[in-house]
Order: structure tokens, then sequence, then C-alpha cells
């Protein structure tokens, strides 16, 4: 039991009060939720209603997908604009994403860390958080989850681009490989295009194309797993919604 939990009530905390405080239902919803076997703590189906558990250390699951109710963690997403540097603080004062978490979030935790990056000239969906275990996983070889980039590259793209994107193309730090390709529109003179990739290893997108002949000239990343940039406009912050959040966890294994 932590602190917290064992300060209030040495017993934990009754888990449709933990619902109904992270916003999944009102009480009287959640024990309907518990009562139907929708709840698990811990890997187990909650089958009975007195259920007490530590806010700070239950995993809880409802119809399959993690609810978040330690209230000290955020989630957030960030469009990053061009031009700003993918770091917390610029030592030479250049503009950066700390910048705009500044002041603007107070999460009465742990500091807010950014997962991944993106070049200074990409700009895009950048996810910020201080849960340490999700960016840890989200950023690892092992777990990496797929991102979706948008790029405008000049010229007409060839019918079998997608195909040897997809098979796979030698870097000088190896091969590196599309899951998805898609000719988003054909301008005269100009492409768009849009690729999913698992992996995130630094301008892979731009030395990606750059190696097929196609260097990118916009850059811009538009889904990180299922967190959309949608028409979030750049430099803003939103908190990712429990759905959100819920997708990120499941597809680290969280
Ligand atoms: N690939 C790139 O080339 N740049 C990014 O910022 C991200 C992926």
């Amino acid at each position: 039991m932590s602190d917290r939990a064992s300060k209030t009530d040495p017993q934990g905390v009754r888990l449709q009060k933990v619902l109904a405080q992270a916003g999944i239902a009102s009480r009287r919803a959640a024990e309907d939720l518990i009562a139907q076997g929708r709840v698990s703590v811990d890997g187990k189906v909650v089958g009975e209603m007195g259920r007490r558990v530590d806010p700070d250390s239950a995993v809880i699951h409802v119809d399959g997908v993690r609810v978040v109710v330690r209230e000290d963690l955020s989630y957030l997403a960030f469009h990053k604009p061009i031009g700003v540097h993918t770091t917390m603080h610029d030592d030479q004062g250049r503009p950066c994403v700390g910048d705009y978490v500044r002041n603007k979030t107070d999460t009465g935790g742990p500091r807010l860390f950014h997962v991944g990056r993106l070049d200074v000239e990409t700009e895009g969906l950048l996810l910020l958080t201080n849960d340490g275990e999700l960016a840890h996983r989200l950023t690892h070889p092992s777990y990496e989850v797929a991102k979706t980039y948008l790029a405008d590259v000049p010229g007409t793209i060839p019918k079998d681009l997608g195909k040897r994107l997809r098979a796979g193309v030698e870097l000088e730090d190896g091969l590196a490989k599309v899951d998805s390709f898609k000719l988003v529109d054909a301008l005269p003179g100009q492409s768009l295009i849009e690729l999913v990739l698992h992996e995130g290893r630094n301008h892979v997108v731009r030395r990606l194309l750059d190696a097929v002949g196609f260097p990118v000239f916009r850059l811009v990343r538009t889904a990180v797993g299922e967190v959309r940039l949608g028409n979030q406009r750049p430099g803003t912050l939103r908190p990712l919604n429990r759905p959100e959040v819920g997708s990120l966890f499941s597809a680290v294994g969280l």
C-alpha cells in the first residue's frame, strides 16, 4: 500500500470511487460495470462489490482498456512547430519544446518529458508525459509503435516506390522499411505521400526518402499509434483522452 492510500485509508479506496474519480463513470454506474464483470484489477476480474484498491499502484482495466487512476500522471499531445528543438531546455536559448510546456502545465508530479523526438525541421505530433514506464516502452525498439508521417517530395512517384519501401532500403545504419505507403496527392512537380513506420532511428524518414531519390521538403508526423494530430494547431498542447491513453498502454502491453 503506498503512502498516499495508506495515509487516507489503510485498506485502500473503494474501486467504484476510484473509477468515478478517474472520470470513468458515476459511482453508481461504476458499480454496474463491476457487477457486469467488466472491471479487472491487477489482471483479475473483480467479482465482489466491496473491493478496495491502492490507486497509486493498482493496474485497472475496464473492458480490457487500461484506466489511468493516478492523478499525478499527465499525457499530452503537442503539435511541435517547425524550427523548435525536441528538448525541454536549450542551453543556447534556441526555441525548444520546454518553452511551450513551462507555465502551461502544472502536473504536481514528476516533470514532463518528450516521448521520442522529431527533427528541428519536422513538425507534428509529439507525446509528452511524466509516466516514465509508458514513455520508456513507447520508445523501446521491442515495442516501437507505428508512427504516421506525411511527406512532401518533389516530382512524380513511380508505381513501384511503395513496393521498394515496404521491401526495405539499405541505409548506412542498416535496413529501413515502411509498414505502409500511400500516395495522397499528386500535384505538378510535387507529390504528397503518407508513410507508416514502426521504428524511430534519427532522421529515418528523410534518409529513407533521400535514398530512393525523393528528398523531403516538408515532413509532418500525423499520428503515433492511434493518437492522431488531427487539426490541432502548431504550438498547442492538449490532454490525451481516455481511449487514447488506453490505446498507448495496450500498444506496449501495459
Ligand atoms: N524521421 C525523420 O526523418 N524525422 C523525424 O523527425 C522523424 C522521423
